[in-house]
């Protein structure tokens, strides 16, 4: 029996990294999955590889989510799991960001994340119930050189779980986070972010010194999405290796 089983997922940003992660580890632990990416050539690939269905789904877009709910409902007859993974992160430091700039991780991370849950309540209440897990970071705890537009998309992430927990438990409806450390994706990697960190000694730095894999996630969100969770709601969940150590959390 999988954790999963019965349960129609629309994971976000599922094209790549983490997301397709997420995508794979679902299938495998019995879920209907649904994902949407703005990659739709990584996208298609990965549900011809995999049997998840693909849709082309912007999450700053109201209307694509509307494509992407409406897209899970038809096929699967029901929504009751939402990943809210899509995420952009733009290195820049204050003095040399724009203002569109900030605007534009902002929309994607944050006001992305506020119209996912926005979109899913209906259809979860119809199904009587319904798990959405929405993935912040370790820079949703603390600053980082650079980052402050992505930390505060990351802080965001963490006040409208909790909004959205009080909010939606009347539906029977959990709302988590979810606060990776260093993981092994093209994000980490980001060109202009590598320049300016020591790797070496940002590895050194680590309590397990090494990156995850993007699938030692996936098993935490897919908990938090199957009813073994079903007292958690509201909560934050920190996938960091002990990164976090030391720092007050
Ligand atoms: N890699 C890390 O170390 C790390 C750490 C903490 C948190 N995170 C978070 O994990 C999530 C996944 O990141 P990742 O590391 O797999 O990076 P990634 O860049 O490989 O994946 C992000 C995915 O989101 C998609 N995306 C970007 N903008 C989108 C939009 N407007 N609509 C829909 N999809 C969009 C991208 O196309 C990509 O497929 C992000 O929210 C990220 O902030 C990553």
């Amino acid at each position: 029996m999988g954790l999963l089983d019965g349960k129609v997922a629309l994971i976000t940003g599922g094209a790549r990294g983490m997301g397709a992660a997420h995508v794979r580890l679902f299938l495998e632990e019995g879920a209907q999955v649904v994902f949407g990416d703005v990659l739709d050539e990584e996208g298609k690939a990965l549900a011809e590889e995999s049997g998840a269905t693909y849709v082309h789904h912007d999450v700053t877009s109201l209307q694509d989510w509307g494509r992407a709910v409406t897209t899970a409902t038809e096929l699967h007859g029901k929504l009751d799991v939402l990943v809210n993974n899509a995420g952009i992160l733009k290195f820049r430091r204050i003095l040399d960001m724009s203002p569109e700039d900030f605007d534009r991780v902002i929309d994607v991370n944050l006001k992305g994340t506020w119209l996912g849950i926005k979109s899913v309540i209906e259809p979860m209440k119809a199904a009587g119930r319904g798990a959405i897990v929405n993935i912040s970071s370790i820079e949703g705890f603390i600053g980082a050189e650079g980052l402050s537009a992505y930390s505060a998309s990351k802080f965001g992430i963490r006040g409208v779980t909790k909004s959205a927990a009080r909010e939606l438990a009347r539906f029977k409806i959990r709302v988590n986070s979810v606060h990776p450390g260093a993981i092994s994706t093209s994000m980490a990697m980001d060109p202009e972010m590598m320049q300016e960190v020591d790797a070496d000694t940002f590895v050194k730095s680590m309590v397990i010194k090494r990156f995850a894999k993007p699938v030692e996630v996936s098993h935490v969100v897919a908990f938090l999405a199957s009813d073994r969770t079903s007292y958690c709601t509201g909560s934050e969940f920190t996938i960091d290796g002990g990164l976090l150590t030391g720092a007050g959390y």
